[in-house]
């Protein structure tokens, strides 16, 4: 059984702290906000993820798993420490890295054997050697340590089948022999390990991340050539994900990529890009490309409203920024509702589990318990989270209770014919409703 520390119980220190523990290792976790901490240490996760609470509480019992706030206790007889904390996104569009840099001096203040500073949050390529710096600087007394990078490739909403299966382990250090050290710890996840250097394994997240950050803005290029072509992007998706060159995931076109990550990491990789004078021009294509999906939906339902939103009713199926979360960072919902209240529309709303997060961000918008209620006297529907509940709903029984039968699937969850048959006045993306198509 190795010691663990993980600093940071966001969304992917507390699944990695969980799920180390569930391997078998006594984790200790650790952050600075109390609150968060007494939760934990009452059961009540800070997130919405599946399977999470059960995961802790079992770990809690089993004697695995704890949560402090004090360093000193998490880094009593710890072999490693992983820093978890967050990195948003700085003001020029660089990643704001103080909590990195608190992390690491509080972790040189306290440690009083040597560590293994292992750093799962996605920092810039260079931050690594930087945290070296800081924490030698930081050290009361000299006392051994080495720096690994171990990105994480955690989904949210399938964040602990991701970490139990991942594609790969990938790890960065100048000290190998700390690297064979972190790998072993991974040895029961089954997957490649790919050991590198500090800088590479920092930048591999980056390219990872915009690389499917890219790929999805792709295939909504792809999407609005459908649309005026007359052809279906959904099966154009399933046509082209069978070569196993492309693959068939990140292939769903819609409202684009919003959440924690693709959008301050894409952000990130051009800001690095451009500090050195060089020109990322796909990074930024794949931005405004990924940011023209909100207001194509204005645009699309105006259209389908006759040439005016003001004034009606438009209900927002899903409101986080994607499904199985009750994440509302950089949510198309967000500056959907935006628009569509600045246009004159009063804008309800409706989602699973990210209620509670959106009254706040969202005042202007009226929140509904289910899907029924919001649609009653509605103008229009849109769907802009694609939950599995909005897969099964009535849409007999949602068109008998709206004023006027308008879907703008922005998810395409619906199969076009079935709701036209039914009488729905009906748009989804790249779905060949301009052009000749169905
Ligand atoms: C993403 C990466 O997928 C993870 O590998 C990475 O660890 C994580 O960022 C991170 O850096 O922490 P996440 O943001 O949780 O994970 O969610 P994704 O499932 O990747 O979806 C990102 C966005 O892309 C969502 O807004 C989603 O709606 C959108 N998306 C995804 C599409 O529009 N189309 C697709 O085909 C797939």
């Amino acid at each position: 059984m190795k010691q663990i520390c993980v600093v940071g119980v966001g969304y992917v220190g507390i699944v990695s702290g969980a799920c180390f523990a569930d391997l078998g290792n006594r984790v200790i976790a650790l952050d600075i906000d109390e609150k968060r901490v007494a939760n934990l240490n009452k059961g009540i996760m800070p997130i919405y993820e599946p399977g999470l609470d059960e995961l802790v509480e079992r770990n809690v019992k089993a004697g695995r798993l704890s949560f402090t706030t004090s360093y000193k206790e998490a880094l009593d007889g710890t072999e490693f420490a992983f820093i978890a904390v967050g990195t948003p996104s700085g003001v020029e569009g660089d990643a704001d890295l103080q909590y990195v840099a608190a992390a690491a001096r509080s972790i040189a203040e306290n440690m009083t054997e040597p560590l293994i500073l292992i750093n799962k949050s996605t920092v810039p390529v260079g931050t690594g050697d930087w945290v070296a710096d800081i924490v030698k600087e930081a050290q009361p007394k000299p006392i051994d340590f080495s720096v690994v990078s171990c990105p994480e490739f955690l989904r949210e909403g399938s964040a602990i089948g991701d970490f139990m299966n991942p594609h790969r382990t990938v790890l960065g250090s100048q000290d190998m022999e700390a690297a064979e050290k972190v790998a072993h710890l991974h040895l029961p996840l089954r997957a490649p390990i790919v050991i590198t250097n500090l800088r590479t394994a920092e930048m591999i997240k980056y390219a990872s991340n915009a690389f499917l950050a890219t790929k999805i803005s792709f295939i909504n290029e792809v999407a609005d050539i459908c649309e005026v072509l007359g052809a279906d992007v959904k099966e154009v998706s399933v046509g082209m994900g069978y070569d196993k060159r492309i693959g068939p995931m990140f292939l769903d076109a819609g409202l684009g990529w919003g959440g924690s990550c693709f959008p301050k990491d894409v952000r990130a990789l051009a800001f690095m890009a451009e500090e050195k004078g060089l020109d990322p021009k796909i990074l930024n294509e794949t931005m405004i490309v990924n940011y023209r999906r909100r207001e194509l939906v204005v645009e699309h339902l105006t259209e389908m409203l006759d040439g005016s939103i003001k004034e009606k009713t438009i209900g927002l199926l899903g409101l986080a920024f994607k499904p199985n979360t009750d994440d509302m960072r950089d949510a198309p919902s967000t500056d959907i509702a935006k628009a569509l209240n600045a246009a004159g529309a009063t804008v309800r709303g409706y989602d699973p589990v990210s209620m509670d997060v959106a009254r706040g961000l969202l005042p202007a918008v009226k929140m509904f318990d289910d899907p029924y209620s919001m649609a009653e006297g509605c103008d229009a529907l849109i769907v802009v989270t694609e939950w599995n509940e909005f897969k099964q709903l009535s849409l007999k029984k949602v068109k008998g209770l709206m004023k006027t039968p308008v879907i703008f699937d922005a998810r395409n969850i619906y199969d076009p014919a079935e709701a036209r048959e039914l009488g729905f006045n009906y748009r989804g993306m790249g779905r060949g409703f301009n052009g000749n198509g169905s």
